[in-house]
């Protein structure tokens, strides 16, 4: 087990001034001075976060025939949240210190620095005047109709409207328990101490799939779950050497959870949370059950037993698996010259299928024509099929380390070879240099679409 104290700010910081200088994330707001805890994706951050969702619908939802699909609503209704136990209970316990104004959460003292001085934890400085714990509600609250007067909020999470609609999916498809719903979007929480760059926001994306099974089902499915998503973050390129299983100790999960499991990751600034995976037995259809007054509960045709399904549920947050995933590919090369010149080529390893761009193009020469047009004619086929990148500006040198700065794992160059100059058999061929050995190779410019498909989804 790694030491969760082991950090790496250092890292982190290169990590985040990356991340504004290309592109990726920046703060929402900046332009005015910043919005605290809020997040906007640039071109390649959006690019990158639409890869996970993507391959996480895929994994989840479309070569599964016990998962469906659905895409809930934002704005949710009061009794909702009631009923779920949010209004009352989705709080964190806060102190306010009265000399520097600093709000701290009370369970996180000794992790989080005084402002007065910031190498020591709040209360433990002399000045510090810290108050005792109060509670904060999370929740973001808004109001509608015509004067305002009807309460909603703001989804703390995807889970609720999965819940809420789960008669409705149930009856309106011919599906079976076990079977689960699955939702990626946005939720909203007022956190107090927004930190670690994107990994505590304000506003974020989870990926949740509430999992309904019989109750004699739900300990083996919660142990399946954890496996099937572990397994998922290796295939995006998150080995599990770097992964920690928190198998959560009675007394300190929810009070309705029979098991919970947090997975987490070696962040450079910490291990933390990426997903839980917890066996929510039958309380939330029960909560609801009872709120709305209206069952819920399943028949078994072939049992004729009646009952509540019980949940298992697998959640995990989009915005800190992508955190994740730039951590992960983030490296610093130092590669010796010829000359025995040292140069230090920073690279995103990213896995193809995650690449926010999956092939830069270029022209050796921008001023030659006929490199332009075929450069130009590769970008028109290979769009279609995936994001590319074309480039003509500066030596071809220049632009491969452009690319590797931004996790593009492959660069198609078109040279003098590519129009015959240098022999009939070089003729319509291009050179494809690899992000991470930086190889090159040759290869007909007909056979790259099939070559390049295999590699990057
Ligand atoms: N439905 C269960 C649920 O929402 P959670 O542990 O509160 O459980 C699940 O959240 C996941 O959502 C977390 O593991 C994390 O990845 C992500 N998440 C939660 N709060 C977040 C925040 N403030 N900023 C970014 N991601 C967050």
């Amino acid at each position: 087990m790694a030491n969760k104290d082991v950090t790496d700010p250092a890292r982190m910081e290169k990590i985040v001034s990356l991340c504004k200088r290309r592109g990726f994330i920046f703060q929402a707001g900046e332009l005015y001075g910043g919005l605290n805890g809020v997040w906007d994706y640039g071109p390649l951050g959006a690019e990158l976060k639409r890869n996970l969702k993507d391959y996480w619908w895929r994994k989840t939802v479309q070569e599964r025939d016990d998962v469906l699909g659905m895409d809930g609503s934002i704005l949710t209704m009061e009794q909702v949240l009631v009923s779920s136990g949010h209004v009352g209970g989705f709080s964190d316990p806060m102190v306010d210190c009265k000399t520097c104004k600093g709000r701290f959460r009370a369970d996180n003292l000794e992790t989080s620095q005084c402002k007065e001085k910031p190498s020591v934890c709040p209360g433990q400085s002399p000045k510090c005047e810290l108050t005792e714990p109060r509670q904060f509600n999370l929740m973001l609250q808004t109001n509608f109709g015509a004067t305002g007067e009807q309460i909603a909020y703001l989804r703390p999470e995807t889970a609720q409207s999965i819940f809420v609609q789960y008669k409705n999916v149930l009856d309106s498809n011919r599906i079976k328990l076990p079977f689960g719903i699955a939702q990626v979007g946005k939720s909203f929480r007022n956190e107090i101490n927004p930190r670690n760059f994107t990994f505590r926001s304000r506003e974020f994306e989870q990926m949740e799939i509430e999992y309904f099974c019989h109750p004699d089902d739900g300990l083996r499915l919660t142990d399946e779950w954890l496996e099937t998503r572990l397994s998922f973050y290796e295939e995006i390129g998150i080995p599990r050497t770097k992964l920690h299983i928190n198998d959560i100790p009675d007394g300190e999960r929810a009070f309705y959870s029979k098991k919970t499991y947090d997975i987490e990751y070696e962040f450079p600034f910490g291990v933390q949370e990426l997903e839980g995976v917890a066996y929510r037995t039958d309380y939330d259809l029960g909560v609801h059950q009872k709120g709305a007054g209206k069952p819920l509960e399943y028949f078994d045709e072939e049992t004729k037993q009646k009952f509540l399904p019980h949940v298992v549920e697998p959640s995990a947050g989009c915005d800190r698996t992508v955190l994740a995933l730039i951590c992960e590919a983030f490296d610093e090369e130092t590669l010796t010259d010829e000359k025995g010149k040292e140069d230090v080529r920073t690279v995103l390893r990213f896995k193809p299928a995650m690449a926010p761009i999956k092939v830069g193009i270029f022209p050796l020469l921008k001023k030659n024509e006929e490199q332009v047009r075929i450069a130009r004619d590769i970008q028109k086929s290979l769009q279609k099929w995936m994001t590319v990148f074309y480039d003509d500006g500066g030596a071809v040198g220049r632009r491969y380390r452009r690319q590797d700065e931004v996790g593009t794992p492959f660069c198609v160059t078109v040279d003098f070879d590519t129009l015959g100059e240098n022999g009939a058999e070089l003729k319509d061929t291009v050179t494809i240099r690899h992000r991470d050995s930086m190889e090159q190779e040759r290869m007909k410019i007909d056979a790259l679409l099939p070559w390049l498909l295999e590699r990057v989804r």
